[in-house]
């Protein structure tokens, strides 16, 4: 029996239906797991003008991880979902590695047809805590004809350093193989400086094979050569967006899970799947849970329970390989239910609970 404290926060849409499928399949391979459900969400903005209470950090700090489903809904402008929740636990609990795996699960079929599951297997390590996504900068001079706006990044030597380093440490667990995104040509104040530390970071690693590109051409090349890519590093929007490309490629983003890691472990690491809240399918209980599962996983891993998130891991490369309940994003007709509950059953064998 274990005894953790897990937070969950389903959230808006679809959010709610794969987390409760995520519990499912957790409870089926680790029982006793104590469950803390906080429904902070749009709804709740628009019930009380905030996305979480002002002490929501405080309650979700003693926690040993969290599990959240998206948050998102039309009517409230996604600028606030993401600053009012997302955002803010991400920084004050210092998960500054974004770990994105982007894998073709077997029984799923690619954008790239022909691929197997051998061709593609990359983990994306996006920075999670500066870069682009920066709170520097305003409108100047509004409503005139010298109306201008500034956007600012921050890189720091601290954000950079440690990130880069995290993704050497996740390429000598795999094929030893980074590349890291870079935009030089473009950005030419932080991509420079991205670069230089990336260069001097590499000298600790002589076993890992290095490789610099711009993020336009890496996007590229993960659609044309996944197979040359293992780990892939990269600042806070340019790994935003190669998750995406990168799940997309696999099948869709209902395949593609998400953890918020804290490395150092001394405030709660969060999970997720790399999708959204779909506010187009949320209420018809067809929504893939394959990723939120995935997510459910990558906690287990964190979380020190290896053998846990394996069963899962296995559980949904069985239950989609043999193709028989499936989601429609999967060309099936089976519901979120059907499909969690499938991949909870096969856990608990393979467990053997
Ligand atoms: P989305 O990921 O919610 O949906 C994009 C498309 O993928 C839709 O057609 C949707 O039906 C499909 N899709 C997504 N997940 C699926 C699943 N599990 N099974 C089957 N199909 C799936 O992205 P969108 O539409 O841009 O955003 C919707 C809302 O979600 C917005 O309010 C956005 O801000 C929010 N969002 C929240 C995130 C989070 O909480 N981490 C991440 C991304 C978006
Ligand atoms: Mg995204």
């Amino acid at each position: 029996m274990s005894t953790y404290r897990i937070a969950t926060i389903p959230g808006d849409g679809i959010g709610v239906d794969v987390t409760a499928e995520a519990v499912k399949v957790v409870d089926a391979v680790l029982p006793g797991v104590e469950w803390t459900e906080f429904d902070w969400s749009c709804e709740q903005y628009l019930r009380t003008g905030a996305m979480m209470p002002p002490d929501g950090v405080r309650q979700l700090a003693g926690f040993d991880a969290i599990l959240l489903g998206a948050v998102g809904f039309p009517g409230v402008p996604d600028h606030i979902s993401l600053w009012g929740l997302l955002i803010p636990l991400r920084r004050a609990f210092g998960q500054y590695v974004n770990l994105r795996p982007v894998r073709l699960l077997p029984g799923t079929e690619s954008a790239l047809r022909g691929r197997t599951a051998d061709d593609l297997d990359i983990l994306i390590v996006r920075e999670n805590s500066e870069g682009e996504y920066s709170e520097l900068g305003g409108t100047h001079n509004p409503g005139r004809p010298e109306e201008f706006v500034l956007q600012e990044s921050v890189f720091t030597r601290v954000g950079c350093e440690r990130i880069i380093r995290y993704a050497f440490e996740r390429a000598r667990e795999r094929h030893r193989r980074l590349c890291s995104a870079t935009k030089s040509n473009g950005l030419i104040h932080s991509m420079p400086y991205w670069d230089s530390i990336f260069e001097s970071v590499a000298t600790e690693y002589p076993d890992v094979e290095t490789r610099q590109m711009h993020v336009d051409a890496l996007a590229a090349e993960i659609v044309l050569h996944p197979e040359r890519l293992d780990v892939i590093v990269g600042s806070n929007l340019f790994g935003d967006i190669l998750s995406d490309l990168a799940a997309a490629v696999t099948g869709g983003l209902g395949l593609a899970p998400s953890g918020n890691i804290n490395p150092a472990g001394d405030a709660p690491s969060m999970f997720e799947a790399v999708h959204g809240s779909a506010p187009d399918i949320a209420g018809q209980g067809i929504a893939n849970p394959v990723a939120q599962i995935l997510a459910a996983a990558m906690m287990l891993e964190q979380l020190g329970e290896r053998d846990a998130a394996a069963a899962v891991d296995r559980a949904v490369c069985e239950i989609l390989a043999e193709g028989d309940v499936r989601t429609p994003d999967l060309d099936g007709t089976g519901t979120t239910t059907e499909l969690g509950t499938a991949i909870a059953k096969r856990a608990t064998e393979l467990a053997g609970n």
